[in-house]
């Protein structure tokens, strides 16, 4: 069995990830803007938009918008005239974030929230059901906000999570901070979920992908 690893990254990158001109600036200017370096991969950007696109989203949400890489690829996935809303905490963030969805096009589509998402999911619930949710936040929230995803996505609905592997932390014995034990029980609840079906995207750092069934009629 080939081991995942540099070279077929690249290999992955070249063949099915290519970023035009503004994605490649994008990634580049995060870190230059003062932002931390932790954007998703290009494969990983590219298979959001996969996601994106394969569950016709019409409305999308974003838990960590970052500075907006990631929400450039999933803008990219939406269905003609759908929506992706995206929730950053940070002020300063959300500003190079509505820049960049300005330089590529798709501001028009993308509306950031500037606040905690804890706060602010309660009073998005009404503008949903959503098509499609990708969690990239403070790691800590993940359980919660899977609580949240499985009431607010609608059936055949996709919801993805990054940092699955949380850098190899998952599966190293050792480890026993919040986060990485927080993202354990969001892989694992996510595993044996009743209402979903779930699998992991294994390049990058692991995207824990999961597709809402739909909950069973109560009478039947
Ligand atoms: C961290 C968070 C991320 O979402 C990521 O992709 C990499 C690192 C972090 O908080 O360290
Ligand atoms: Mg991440």
């Amino acid at each position: 069995m080939a081991t995942y690893s540099d070279a077929l990254s690249s290999y992955i990158r070249q063949t099915f990830a290519r970023e035009d001109e503004v994605l490649a600036h994008i990634r580049q200017a995060i870190p230059e803007r003062g932002l931390p370096a932790i954007t998703v991969q290009p494969e990983e950007g590219r298979f959001l938009q996969f996601l994106a696109t394969v569950c016709d989203s019409h409305l999308a949400l974003e838990i960590g918008t970052l500075g907006g890489y990631s929400g450039v690829w999933i803008a990219r996935g939406l269905a003609s005239g759908g929506r992706l809303i995206t929730i950053e905490k940070i002020p300063a963030r959300a500003t190079v974030a509505r820049e960049h969805f300005q330089l590529a096009g798709v501001a028009e589509r993308v509306e950031v929230r500037v606040g905690n998402a804890h706060d602010l999911l309660p009073g998005l619930g009404s503008e949903g059901p959503f098509d499609f949710i990708f969690i990239d936040a403070e790691k800590q929230g993940y359980p919660a906000y899977l609580d949240w995803a499985v009431v607010n996505l609608r059936p055949g609905g996709v919801l993805a999570a990054h940092n699955a592997f949380r850098h190899g932390a998952v599966v190293d014995p050792s480890h026993h901070d919040p986060a990485t034990k927080a993202i354990r029980n969001f892989n694992r609840r996510l595993a044996d979920h009743p209402h979903l079906v779930s699998a992991v995207f294994p390049a990058g750092d692991g995207i824990a992908i999961a597709v809402f069934r739909g909950k069973p009629r109560d009478n039947c």
